[in-house]
């Protein structure tokens, strides 16, 4: 039987504040047991997990992650945003997260950081191996430099290049070339560009298809449908009740 990695994506965070705790707990209560999170580096060169350049989006504070330190970010209510309940959760390192959840969770990790600095790829492969965490991290990333800096650090992680870059983009056929020549595991195409013509080719050349960018349930279904092996999806448990529906196992 085939099996679906249902990924939670920034944790399970149609109903709990993404990149936090809460939305970790919520994919294990869900019985998911992969979680998506971006990270990027503080003022003080720590490894954070937030998605924004910003934190003004997902916290009480205003200005961009880089000129923040860790102790400042740590400040940071990351939960009233989404609900006065969650108003004690904050942005964690990725050390945090790690320690935290480790041997229950696959973390796919996006190396998210716009600028190409600090070595936050090379870093967070470390971090990986240092929790003893190598089989069950995964490196994404949309940008290429990031994964070149990954693949040239490390070989044996899973590692998946997330395309194409910008909601208007389409699919550029160069990408499994590339991605051959980086030693790439993964093609994570966005949903709505994914056909099960892409699903065959991708796959052909040896690559694990997982999707991207399911923001809505017709998406969830249609990645399903077309036959590819997982997904980042915000509400894991309406992927869980489609895959148990459709008889696909989950990864
Ligand atoms: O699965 C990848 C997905 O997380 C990429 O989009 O913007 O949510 O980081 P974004
Ligand atoms: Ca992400």
């Amino acid at each position: 039987m085939p099996k679906f990695m249902n990924i939670a994506h920034r944790g399970a965070s149609s109903y709990a504040p993404e990149n936090t705790f809460a939305a970790y707990d919520k994919a294990l209560e869900l019985g998911v047991n992969h979680i998506e999170i971006d990270v990027q580096l503080t003022r003080d060169d720590h490894i954070v997990v937030i998605h924004d350049d910003t934190v003004d989006r997902t916290t009480d504070g205003q200005g961009r992650v880089a000129d923040f330190t860790l102790a400042e970010l740590r400040t940071m209510d990351a939960g009233s945003w989404f609900s006065a309940e969650y108003a004690d959760e904050c942005i964690r390192t990725l050390g945090d997260t790690m320690e935290h959840y480790k041997g229950r969770l696959h973390f796919h990790i996006e190396i998210k950081q716009r600028e190409i600095a600090g070595g936050l790829a090379r870093r967070t492969i470390d971090m990986a191996r240092g929790y003893g965490l190598t089989d069950s991290v995964t490196i994404t990333s949309f940008r290429k430099e990031w994964l070149e800096e990954a693949a040239a650090y490390d070989s044996t992680l899973p590692k998946g290049w997330l395309v194409p870059m910008g909601p208007a983009a389409t699919w550029d056929d160069s990408v499994i070339e590339q991605s051959k020549e980086l030693g790439l595991t993964q093609i994570c195409p966005r949903a709505d560009i994914t056909t099960p013509d892409l699903v065959d080719r991708i796959r052909a050349e040896g690559f694990v298809v997982r999707c991207q960018g399911l923001y809505n349930e017709e998406l969830m279904r249609h990645v399903v449908d077309v036959g590819a092996d997982g997904a980042t999806v915000n509400f894991p448990d309406k992927m869980s009740e489609y895959l148990r529906m459709k008889g696909i196992g989950q990864a």
